[in-house]
Order: structure tokens, then sequence, then C-alpha cells
């Protein structure tokens, strides 16, 4: 997969679909030759001219030799400098003892390694077998100091992806100061440009916004000590037509958990860089001699079948590269969580409740949120005091979970590792774990602080409770949240030219953390929270396989949600929970079908007090849960479509789809936010089926279904009790009412689906709709 040129000095990095070449140019800079679709090989002379630009700087080399024409602003790079006639934003600067700040790396060396090298600290990608992956190594070499960075380059046999990374290693006699250090940097020759990024807020995260790229550099990031609900470590460079499901997109993502910066770049010529890494404001990191620092690990994806092809090819590779491998094929149960149900006020004699209605319904894991530990009783106390609340919980949590266990469910706990509270026997103890400025006021968010993750004795604190409370209780799952961004970034246990390593250092603990206490018990199911999605990047899901995607579980809040976050994950990494309504963010009334509709295109759950419903709304829930676990391979193992996007037109009309390996089912999903006067038909187009197959396109969700049962071959005898009825709000358990005539399930060949379509018919009558069509090869 890795060829090297020796005449053309160029190395070829490619598979079946895509290659990616690079060049060590005459004066031995690395420069940028190609990424893009499969060449079966490359030709020197498609190297990028070097022309004259009038206030370019002559190149010169050590020897004083200098070149007129020739300058590194007008070249493409692949790891540029600092201070030495590269105008761009560099990749590294380097702070020596003297001051200086000349960054000027060129080629010494090259190693091809099988398989997919390891990051030490550092999540990464990773390989089954090693013939499914070749790692190429290039040493950079500094021309006067014995600094070396070596640039990192893995692709993979079956997908157009290619990982990068960079290290740098200091052997030299003095300590040197890395003030910026970015994970990647590609130039690009000119072609119009648009980006598309993810950005938000709590409870709106992931909002899906796409602009030109213009002249000058322009900056997606987060300061706030994770990767944060307001930047995803995520961006996208496009052709302005590029569509869903054509043109060109090539996907950007941080391994990355902390404080980011991702950018693009045009310059004067319409040459683009871009940029990935560690937030560099207020970072420094002192290399000491002998010793190295790496930065996290970018995956870039590459298709020309537009953001479809883009996003299924990162879901494809995470499934089988980065998530752990133990959970690629492994069923995620339907789970109830009690936080939305019944919020810290929850008693024993309540919980049992909601465990034996749980239980009653079909529901497989019981999930006790915030509140179980210390005197947890609001959100200002007891972090750091993970032990059991003995007056909420007479009987412990081990009572608890016996309960649950003897129901056949699994149970689970909520943990905030990484806080504390002052009003807690640790902070009580040990009030300097809290990160703080010395001298200064510690802010507070959230009416608590941050652990000082940078030390090993705050980790190994928070590690010996958490791993009692998992002996003693026996858990399935843990939900670990953190709510709260990091401030008055300062350890006490660093010196004072370390304290801008912190911020990273504080990400690596955290890092270590998770590692040890997931590969310890490897069973559990972990999934990572920040007051929803704030912390939803690929270093959380190397360790954990699913994050709660948001706290806002409306249903139409969810739609541009959860097809936002699905241009960088797989559905099955989106924790997806039916509420109650009205719903508690937005106070929006949905029926229950459209949230489940919704719901059902995640790692799928419940987050209400069950007990609280009619007898009506459980018979429902009963149905959704039995639909859920007859299709769940399909919803969790499925390949996702974004069909019709809410961040396009008016944003009325949503739809996305789900489809086999085999493409023959699919699970289509059309959700209509309101019901307009003389509103024009529409079409739906499919996608991902096989053209020459021929489907039966049934409905058997939501408003208009038709024979809205399931054939008992579809879904068993459970399924002949559904009656898959628009259900209610709240109150008014409404029927179908006022649809004239249902859907007619029909059947037509893939090519007439995917080309021609179907009209939505008949139009939904009221607000808030989601429906579910499942499309079955039947020839
Ligand atoms: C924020 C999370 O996003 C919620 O789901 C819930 O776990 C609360 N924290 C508990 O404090």
């Amino acid at each position: 997969m890795i060829h090297y040129n020796d005449k053309n000095k160029t190395f070829h990095l490619q598979n079946d679909q895509i290659s990616y070449v690079m060049k060590v140019d005459e004066y031995g800079v690395l420069s940028h030759c190609y990424f893009g679709s499969r060449l079966p090989r490359y030709s020197n002379y498609l190297s990028y001219p070097v022309i004259h630009r009038d206030f370019e700087v002559d190149f010169v080399d050590q020897n004083q030799k200098t070149k007129r024409d020739w300058s590194l602003g007008n070249i493409l790079q692949e790891f540029p400098g600092y201070n030495h006639g590269d105008y761009r934003h560099p990749a590294l600067i380097l702070r020596q003892m003297d001051g200086s700040s000349v960054t000027d790396f060129r080629y010494q060396s090259y190693e091809i390694i099988k398989g997919a090298s390891s990051i030490e600290g550092l999540p990464h990608a990773y390989v089954d077998s090693s013939e499914l992956a070749e790692t190429l190594k290039v040493r950079l070499g500094d021309p006067i100091h014995s600094w070396f960075v070596d640039l990192y380059y893995t692709v993979f046999r079956n997908h157009p992806i290619i990982t990068r990374w960079a290290v740098f290693r200091n052997e030299s006699a003095e300590p040197v100061t890395i003030e910026r250090m970015a994970s990647f940097s590609l130039d690009l020759s000119p072609r119009p440009s648009e980006i598309i990024q993810l950005n938000g807020a709590w409870g709106r995260e992931r909002m899906l916004e796409r602009e030109a790229v213009h002249r000058g550099r322009k900056v997606y990031d987060s300061k706030r000590g994770t990767s944060s609900h307001q930047q995803t470590p995520f961006m996208a460079l496009v052709s302005p037509n590029t569509t869903e499901n054509q043109g060109v997109a090539l996907g950007v993502q941080l391994v990355y958990s902390g404080s980011h910066e991702l950018s693009v770049e045009q310059d004067p010529y319409q040459q683009i860089r871009l940029q990935a890494g560690i937030q560099s404001t207020g970072f420094h990191w002192k290399v000491e001699p002998d010793q190295e620092f790496a930065t996290p690990q970018v995956v870039l994806a590459y298709s020309e079948d537009g953001l479809n092809g883009m996003s299924q090819a990162f879901h494809h590779f995470l499934k089988n590269h980065l998530i752990p491998a133990r959970f690629r094929d492994k069923e995620r149960p339907v789970l109830i969580n009690n936080w939305e149900g019944t919020y810290f006020a929850f008693t024993e004699e309540r919980l049992h409740a909601m465990v034996d209605s749980a239980s009653d319904l079909g529901v497989e894991l019981f999930v006790l949120d915030d509140g179980w530990f210390g005197k947890r009783d609001w959100d200002d106390s007891s972090l750091g005091d993970w032990f059991e609340y003995k007056t909420k919980l007479p009987h412990g949590l081990k009572g608890l979970a016996d309960y649950v266990h003897s129901k056949g469910m699994q149970f689970g706990l909520w943990f905030e590792p990484e806080m504390i509270s002052e009003d807690s026997e640790l902070y009580r103890q040990h009030p300097d774990f809290a990160l703080h400025t010395p001298g200064r006021a510690k802010s507070y968010g959230r009416n608590q602080y941050v652990l000082d993750m940078s030390r090993s004795d705050v980790q190994d604190h928070i590690y010996h409770q958490m791993v009692a409370v998992i002996e003693h209780t026996g858990l399935n799952y843990i939900k670990w949240d953190m709510n709260r961004h990091l401030s008055e970034v300062y350890s006490s246990a660093f010196p004072y030219d370390q304290q801008g390593e912190i911020a990273h250092r504080y990400m690596l603990g955290v890092y270590a953390l998770m590692s040890r206490i997931t590969s310890r018990y490897p069973e559990i199911l972990f999934e990572s929270c920040s007051g929803g999605g704030g912390r939803f990047d690929l270093g959380i899901l190397a360790y954990m396989p699913q994050v709660w995607t948001s706290d806002n579980s409306d249903a139409v809040a969810r739609l541009k949600i959860q097809y936002g976050t699905s241009l960088m994950v797989p559905t099955n990494a989106m924790g997806a929970h039916v509420s109650a309504v009205p719903n508690h963010q937005t106070g929006r009334k949905t029926p229950l079908a459209s949230r489940a509709a919704v719901a059902f295109y995640g790692a799928f759950g419940y987050e209400l007090d069950f007990t609280k419903l009619t007898k009506s709304e459980q018979s429902e829930i009963k149905d959704q849960v039995a639909f859920y676990k007859n299709h769940r391979t399909l919803f969790q193992q499925g390949t996702f479509h974004r069909l019709l996007s809410p961040f396009e037109d008016d944003g009325n009309l949503t739809a996305w789809s789900l489809t086999n390996d085999s493409q023959t089912e699919s699970m289509v999903m059309v959700f209509q936010v309101l019901r307009k006067a003389s509103q024009p038909l529409q079409v739906l187009k499919l996608e991902g089926l096989k053209s020459e197959c021929q489907y039966r396109v049934t409905q058997v969700l939501g408003e208009g279904a038709w024979g809205a049962t399931l054939s008992k071959e579809e879904g068993g005898p459970e399924a002949e009790a559904m009656s898959l009825t628009d259900s209610a709000c709240d109150d008014s358990n409404s029927n179908n009412s006022g649809v004239e005539s249902g859907f007619q399930s029909f059947e037509a060949s893939g090519a007439e689906l995917m080309k021609a379509g179907f009209y939505l018919y008949p139009q939904v009558t009221k607000d808030f709709v989601g429906r579910l069509f499942y499309v079955e090869a039947i020839k």
C-alpha cells in the first residue's frame, strides 16, 4: 500500500479507493502532490510548478546558497515551519533557549511499518491484523540542531481514509519549547471550496454550517478544555456543487477531546492550507533532551460520492478501527435512564416501581443517573464522594443492583469522575485536588470545580473509588459525565515553565483513567456524556462506544442534532432517548410515535417515568420496544444515508435511512415538523438499494400508517398487536382521525425508488409527525 519511488523521490500511499502522494523536492522539503481517488501510478510531471512571486522571500540553505524564484511560500508542504519565508500558518513553532524561533525541517529518511502504529498515552486507530494497514514514518530534521519531526501516515486497506500525526524529538543537549504543533497540515492547489463545520451550544450541538472559503485564515476551535458543545473537532472541505450524494468531500476529524484548533486558510494565490491539532493559545510544551512530544491523531476521509460517501467512510472506519473492537457487533440494550423521570428526587421505592414497569415493557438496562452518592440532593455537593447515599438507598447500591438483576435486566450507574464539589469529603481532605491558580479565585461552573487530572495521585484516588463501586455492585453500564469547562488552568504539581502543558496534561490524565477503567472492565458498556453532547469526538469513542448526543431530547430539535452528528459518527454511537412531553428542554409536545421514530436512529432508550404514563401509552411503548428489538440489527448496524436535510429549504422535512449490508432491507424515517396549508407534494428518493431488485415499501409507524401492523414473519406475534397509530402528545391519545386515506404499501424496483422516488402521500394532518417506512426486498 506504500511505495517509494527513489528516482522521483515520491511516496505513494494507496488502496483500492484513494491515493495520497508526497514528494521530497530538490531542497529536501516534503511537499504535497495529491490526495484523492486512487491513481494507479503518479507521474512526476504532475508536480506543482514553482513559479516566481514578488515579495516572497528566496530560499536559502545553511550554506547561504540561495535560489531566486523558489520560495517556501509558493509550494505545497506537508509540515510547514515558521519564520523562514512561508507566511502562511505554521504547523510547528519552536522557541529555542536563546529566544529564536526559525523552524525549518527537511527530509532525512523514511520507514514503512506494517499495521498501524500506536501513540503512547493518546487514543488512536488500531487494526485487528497487520495486513489491514501500512504506516509510513517520514523523518524530517533541523539543519543545525538535533531535532527531528517524525510524520506518520497510515493507509488502511479497506477504507478511503488516511490517519496522520507527528512526533517531535529533541536529541540536542538543551531543552526546547513547542509553542504550536499541529497534528497535520495539508496544502492543496487552488480550487473553489467550501467548508462544512459543526458548531453549537448546550442543547443545540453540531449544527451544520456551510460557508465559502475566502482569503485569510478561519479557525474553528475550542479553548474550553474539552472538545465542547460549541465547536466539534470536525470539518469537511467540499466543492460548491457537492451534495449529499455527489461531489468531492474531504473530511477531517481530530482524535482528541480537549481544546482544539482546526483551520482553513486561503493565501493570495488561492492555495489552501488545512490544519488541525491541539489548541495553540496558551499552549507550551517543554521538551527536555532525549524526550519527545506526540500530537493527537487526525483522520482524513476522501469521497467523490458527496457527504453521504464521506460520512459512510468515517462510520465504517470508526466501527472497524477506532471504537473498541469488542463492541463492533455487540447488541446495545434498550435502556431506561431515570434522570428526566426523577432528577435528584428519587427514593428506593420509586426506583423499584420504575424498574418494575421497565421490565414489563421489555426494557433491558436500568440506569440510575446523578444523585446516588455522598449526600447528593442537588448539584452543589458530593462530587468526588463515590460511595452510596444510604438515606436515599436504604438497601444500598447492591440492593438496587440485585433488584434490577433479579428482573433479568442490566444495571448501570452515572459518574462524573473529573469533578469535585466544595461540599464533599474529597474537597475537605484534598482542597488542592481542584484545578486552581494560586492566589486567584476559582470559578464555579454548575456549582462545582474541576479535578486536576494532570496529577496521577488524583487519577488514582478516583480510580480506586470507582473500582470499589463497580466490584461491589456488579455494574453492566457506566455513564461518564463531565458538566463544566475548565478555567484557572494551573497545576501545583508542575513548575512555572510547564504550566502551558496543563490543559493537555489534563486530557492525558483523563485518557489514562478511562483506559485503566475500561480495560479492567471490558464487559461494561460505557457511555460518555458532557452535559449532553459536549464531548462527542473520536478521542472519547476510542474508549467508549457511545455518547449521549444532547440533553435536548425533543424530537424536533433532535432532527438537526442527529443529522449533524451523523456527518462524523455512526448512529449506534449516538445515545437517543424518548422522553416525556412537554419536553423538558423546549416545552414542545410531540407524539410518542414521532419521538420513537427519531430515537430509533441512535443507541436507543427512554428517559421518563413509565409509571406516570397512561395504560395506552405504556402499551405503545411496549410495542415500540418489541419493534426495535425485531429490527435491532438493522438499526444498530445498518449503513446510514441522509436523504432530506433539516438544514435546507425551510427545514420542515427531514429524512434518513438505515440499510443492511446485503441491501435487502431498509428502514426509512421521514419527519415533517409543521403541517402547512396548500403544501406541495413531496417526493422521497431512497438510497443504498440494489437497482434491479424489487422491494415492498410499507409504512410501519406514524400518522397515516396503513395496514400498520407488521406481518407475522416481519415482527413476530407481538408485532401483530402493534397498532402503530399516531399516539398521544400527552393526554389526548389521539388516533388517525383526519387522515383521508392511508398510505398504500406498494412494490417497486430499487432503481425506481432511488431515481424516481415516491410521493409522500397522503400528506400528514398534524404537526410533528415522524413516520417510518420499511423497505424489504421481495425478489
Ligand atoms: C448532564 C447530563 O447530560 C444529563 O443526562 C444528566 O446525566 C445530568 N448531567 C446529571 O447531572
